[in-house]
């Protein structure tokens, strides 16, 4: 202990031993000696207690002249940064352009049903598209879903019968992984319903969006097309972003096979509450990695889920 609190210590308890020798003085005194001694005892505990901040304050400071200041808040200039996945940038964008008109945007589960996955969509039981997709089934009967598609009878009864989404998320085949097939990829679905929705406006929101996510004006031409759950169904082809006359992505062909679409059979609008009578709707359903892998030049599927930060960090492609 340091000798000037030592001092006003002892000081203090004097005056409060004094305090306690009240009772002994004469009764006229008490009053005034009392008052006398309360002063002095607030003062010196004032003292005290400016000794300790200013005890505090020199230890502080000596403290900070030995140290280096360290401020944990201050982020770290040499810390290497993350960033976001080539999967989620594109997300973000095809996100953008579609909510730009007017389209909802949908999370749908990544387990489905059997029937959200197939008999919603016009695929019984014994119905060969089944075999279409390699499912991953789930003990209790449930799926990973193979398609986006497996949202739309969801938002059709919850949208329906006049409404445009997109769905965009993780789907799961069962195949054999290559350069441009993996076991998990993304797709984003679409739909639009309405009371005079025709294959003119699948065309012309599909030109729009294609041309606002390659920054370039991009046709597009359809070709006849079979998924039990449009009809007329077709695959849409985008004119290639990166050339004229042909060059490598679009292996000389000058068009890129984009997606599957059509018109929303009636029997998916049935299922979803929709009357088929008085509403029509297109749908569509594109590979959002098969995109990023054209958006960025990514050669091999399989990068995206490596956990390569090469890859990540742009290096890799
Ligand atoms: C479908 O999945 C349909 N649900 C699309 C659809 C929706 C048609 C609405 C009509 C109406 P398909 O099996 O062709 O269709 O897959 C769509 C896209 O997913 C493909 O064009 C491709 O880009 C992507 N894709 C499919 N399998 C894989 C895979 N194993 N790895 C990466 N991408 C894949």
């Amino acid at each position: 202990m340091e000798s000037v609190e030592k001092e006003l210590k002892e000081q203090i308890a004097a005056v409060k031993a004094d305090m306690q020798n009240l009772r002994n003085i004469e009764p006229a005194k008490r009053g005034s000696e009392g008052a006398r001694l309360n002063k002095l005892k607030t003062e010196l505990e004032d003292k005290l207690q400016t000794f300790y901040r200013d005890r505090e304050e020199r230890e502080l400071n000596a403290k900070l002249e030995r140290d280096p200041l360290i401020d944990i808040t201050i982020p770290d200039i040499n810390a290497k940064h993350g960033g976001l996945h080539p999967i989620s940038i594109i997300m973000n964008e095809v996100e953008d352009v579609f909510s730009q008109m007017g389209f909802i945007i949908e999370d749908g589960p990544e387990i489905a049903t059997e029937f959200e996955c197939f008999d919603s969509l016009n695929c019984p039981k014994s119905h060969p598209a089944r075999d279409m997709q390699d499912t991953f089934w789930l003990s209790d009967g449930r799926v990973l879903r193979t398609q986006t598609s497996a949202h739309q009878n969801y938002m059709l009864k919850k949208y329906g019968p006049e409404f445009r989404a997109i769905c965009p998320g993780r789907t799961y085949r069962n195949e054999n992984v290559d350069a441009t097939h993996d076991t998990t990829f993304f797709q984003v679905e679409g739909m639009m319903v309405g009371s005079d929705v025709s294959i003119a406006n699948l065309i012309y929101f599909m030109r729009e969006a294609l041309t606002a996510v390659f920054k370039k004006d991009i046709k597009v031409r359809l070709r006849p097309g079979y998924f039990p759950f449009v009809e007329p169904g077709f695959e849409l082809d985008a004119s290639c972003p990166f050339c004229e006359n042909g060059c490598p992505i679009c292996k000389g062909n000058k068009w890129i096979e984009f997606c599957g679409c059509g018109m929303i059979h009636p029997k998916v609008l049935e299922m979803g509450g929709v009357d088929p009578k008085k509403y029509t709707g297109f749908a569509f359903g594109f590979g959002l990695t098969r995109l990023a892998m054209m958006r960025y030049g990514i050669s091999d599927i399989r990068l995206f889920n490596s956990g390569n930060l090469e890859f990540l960090q742009g290096g890799v492609r």
